[in-house]
């Protein structure tokens, strides 16, 4: 009697499972999106650009003369913001234009796409550019700080146009 009931809760619960893979494949499909929801989305997005600020707060430091190049490791919070770029990738599909209080994304995101997407590249290649100055100089050469300023005002002007305050 005992195994028969385990069996049957057994099957429940794969048939449950199934219902939830089947609904949030469903959820998928509507953000136009192969990988995530638009939950899922706003969900990565913020936890990706939260890490970002703590990676980038420091570099941000160097550049005001407020922290001392060699306190902190330059080169691991460069290899981390280009690391963390890879996960915006995707996260902003249609759907997750939803506004406050889930996401501080403007409307306009969606509105003037192009320019968006074409910050988000620019982004990412800066980000790689500095990590490849920090590799090479590892000092706070001015081929770094420009490098450091040009992500600075990526942060900014994104920011100023696509991000609620
Ligand atoms: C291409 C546009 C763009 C760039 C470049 C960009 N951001 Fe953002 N950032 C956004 C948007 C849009 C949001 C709001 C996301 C949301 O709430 O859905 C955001 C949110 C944030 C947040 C809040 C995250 C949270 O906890 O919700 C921080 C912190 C942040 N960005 C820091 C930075 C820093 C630092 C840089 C530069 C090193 C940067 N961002 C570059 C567009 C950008």
């Amino acid at each position: 009697m005992k195994i028969t009931h385990s069996r049957k809760v057994v099957a429940a619960a794969a048939i449950l499972a199934a219902l939830a893979c089947a609904a949030s494949a469903d959820d998928k499909s509507k953000s136009k999106n192969p990988v995530l929801s638009s939950k899922e989305a706003v969900e990565q997005r913020r936890a990706a650009f939260n890490l970002v600020g703590k990676s980038f707060k420091p570099i941000g430091g160097i550049l005001k003369g407020e922290v001392d190049y060699n306190s902190v490791d330059v080169v691991e919070l460069a290899n981390r913001l280009v690391f963390l770029n890879g996960f915006l990738h995707g996260t902003f599909p249609e759907d997750s234009n939803v506004g406050e209080p889930q996401s501080k994304a403007k409307a306009e995101i969606w509105k003037d796409k192009e320019d968006f997407k074409k910050r988000l590249k620019e982004f990412r290649a800066n980000t790689e550019n500095l990590l490849a100055v920090a590799e090479r100089d590892k000092a706070p050469s001015s081929a770094f700080k420009e490098a450091a300023q040009k992500v600075a005002q990526d942060c900014k002007g994104c920011h100023d146009n696509y991000k609620l305050k």
